[in-house]
């Protein structure tokens, strides 16, 4: 969590950093903060978002073409100006911003309290910056060497970047475990947590791995590892368009990425599917299919709706290719002890490829010499640079904190193994596989169908905006649905909502239901439909409001239900990604009818980068 963005050229700093940190806000938004240097340093934070920043420094000094800048999720107390970044250390040398724990920070700053250091905030950042300026004056050594011996002293995660004022032509940025990239401009750096500020400067850039520490003076850079070992840049050259992460003419993230699904899931499956529909090819798999495919076991791992897509996985892994699955949160997964047997595969699933559990987890299983395969979004993030091989999702840059677009381009990537582990092992025939891929083929239209529903589900929304509480319920490839539906409530409108196996209810959440009580159903057709009607009975003979997702055409349950949404028909292994769309929007508007911050709900961030 935390974005962090630094500047070193023939510019002034302020407007890059304030822009860069506008593109970092998902990553927090409790404070924000910036340090210019212009011979002298300055530094201006406050707490709320880059917004309350830019009036804050409406008539200060801001010039500099060195700066850094820093959006902040608290971690270490409480979102205040005293906490927000950046942080000075005590003699005024260091000035530091960092995202990540540094988790032995309360033993640290008990060593330099009893050395005569005074605290004035409760962040472990400051900590470290006093760390590094105790070295610095203790060794009379530089910035640089200061540094990395205190980085020796850290546990933790850190990305980091350091100005120290008495060599002010030279940023100094670190990595370990929370992301960092550099981008190489004409003449001028960019550093930033991820490509998203560097992106509308430069397509070229380093990606820090852990232990890396760059020292970047103007138009000179130097990569070594806190032992001082040399490195070599590695250049990339990324291929992100700004207009990817610009809103266009959406109200919200959220909304543009919702309406993009039928893109997204296409840029998913492109390329990857013969004209035939006859093949699969997951380029990235390729080498590794042998081990897939004999795998005794498969584990997904993953965080939030990541790990609703790994359950829809599940589903259709053993469907299709007939391997026992366990989906697992990744926070559990790596401090359980897990039995991990050597003809097991463990999948990561992860929009970001950063979330900190999820690294834990995977580097877990490594440890156990398993094949660990990662399905991500973000190229050349941790997770699939940690991972030996994987699927990326092209879903493009998620910004909205609701993931949704991922969702469904990580549900269309589990499908394509699913399909193409199925085929290889023989347990699908060929007209059944062509089948279905031909049927996914045909999701991006359904899904444009869906979407033009849209003032009809905001009309919905409208009806149970002020509601306490929801319930929702879903079978089958539909339970997943009904979790990630509720999920989406309950974190951008802050409406307690519940997912429940629709048989489940009968086993305590029927207690709830009254004539306040919207229970929204996910019963598309499927071999469980007249069980899920039967399950809608039970709510309505309980006087509950049923708003019902349903197939297209759909009679029974229309006479049943308050409200229907109507979907397309599908084969019901592909039902997820058509179902979830409508409960995205009706979160959505219910969100934005409540006035809540849709891209940045309260208390969360979008790729969280801390345990
Ligand atoms: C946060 C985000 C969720 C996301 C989860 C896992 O909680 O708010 O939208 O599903 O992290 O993130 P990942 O990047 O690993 O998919």
């Amino acid at each position: 969590m935390c974005g962090i963005v630094g500047y070193i050229g023939e510019k002034e700093a302020l407007p890059i950093i304030i822009n860069g940190l506008k593109r970092l806000e998902y990553r927090g938004y409790d404070s924000a903060g910036v340090s210019l240097i212009d011979g002298k340093s300055k530094i201006y934070k406050c707490k709320g978002r880059v917004a309350d920043l830019e009036t804050h420094i409406q008539n200060k000094d801001k010039s500099g073409k060195i700066g850094i800048g820093h959006t902040r999720w608290a971690t270490h107390g409480e979102p205040n100006d005293i906490n927000a970044h950046p942080h000075m250390s005590g003699n005024g040398h260091f000035i530091i911003i960092h995202n990540g724990i540094i988790e032995n920070y309360a033993r640290l700053k008990k060593r330099l309290q009893d050395s005569g250091y005074h605290f004035k905030s409760e962040t472990d950042t400051e900590v470290l910056a006093n760390l590094i300026e105790y070295i610095y004056l203790k060794g009379k050594v530089d910035a640089e060497v200061a540094i990395r011996l205190a980085l020796t002293k850290v546990i933790g995660a850190y990305g980091l970047v350091v100005i120290c004022t008495n060599e002010p032509d030279q940023l100094i940025a670190a990595r370990k475990g929370s992301p960092m990239v550099i981008g190489i401009g004409n003449n001028e750096y960019l550093i930033a947590s991820d490509a998203t500020p560097i992106v509308e400067h430069t397509n070229s850039v380093i990606y820090l791995h852990d232990d890396d520490i760059a020292v970047i003076k103007k138009g000179e850079l130097t990569l070594k590892t806190i032992r001082n070992e040399i490195l070599t840049p590695q250049i990339q050259t990324i291929d992100l368009d700004i207009g990817d992460i610009e809103k266009n003419n959406f109200k919200h993230f959220m909304l543009k990425e919702i309406f993009e699904q039928p893109r997204s899931i296409l840029d998913t499956f492109r390329g990857r599917i013969t004209n035939d529909f006859t093949e699969i090819h997951l380029g990235g798999l390729f080498d590794v299919l042998p081990q897939l495919i004999k795998a005794k076991r498969i584990i997904i791992i993953g965080c939030g709706t990541s790990w609703h897509a790994g359950l829809v996985g599940e589903y259709l892994i053993e469907e299709f290719a007939r391997i026992p699955v366990e989906v697992e949160y990744a926070s559990e997964f790596r401090y359980r002890n897990p039995i991990i047997c050597k003809d097991d595969v463990v999948i990561a699933v992860s929009q970001s490829g950063e979330t900190a559990d999820t690294l834990a987890a995977i580097r877990q299983a490594k440890k156990n010499g398993v094949l660990v395969l990662g399905i991500c979004n973000v190229v050349g993030s941790s997770i699939p640079r940690e991972t030996d091989a994987g699927v990326y999702t092209h879903a493009g840059p998620e910004i909205g904190v609701a993931s949704t677009k991922a969702f469904t381009a990580q549900v269309t990537v589990l499908t394509m193994v699913a399909l193409l582990i199925g085929k290889e092992k023989k347990i699908l025939d060929e007209e059944k596989f062509t089948g279905l891929v031909n049927e996914l083929i045909n999701v991006p239209e359904k899904i444009e169908k869906i979407l033009k529903q849209n003032d009809k589900f905001k009309t919905i929304a409208g009806l149970y905006k002020d509601a306490m509480n929801f319930i929702y319920l879903g079978r089958g490839y539909l339970f997943p649905v009904a979790l990630e539906g509720a999920l989406k409530l309950k974190e951008i409108s802050y409406i307690h909502a519940e997912g429940y196996p629709a048989a489940e209810m009968k086993q305590g959440p029927i207690a709830l239901i009254d004539e306040n009580m919207p229970v929204v159903v996910i019963a598309t057709k499927d071999n469980s439909y007249d069980k899920i009607v039967t399950n809608i009975q039970e709510v309505k003979a309980r006087k509950g409001i049923v708003i019902a997702v349903v197939s297209q055409g759909d009679t029974v349950i229309k006479d049943l239900a308050d409200h229907i949404l109507e979907v397309p028909e599908t084969n019901v292994i592909l039902a997820p990604l058509l179902t979830v769309v409508p409960l995205q929007l009706l979160s959505y508007h219910i969100a934005v009818m409540r006035g809540c911050n849709v891209d940045q709900p309260r208390n969360l961030a979008k790729s969280v980068t801390v345990e």
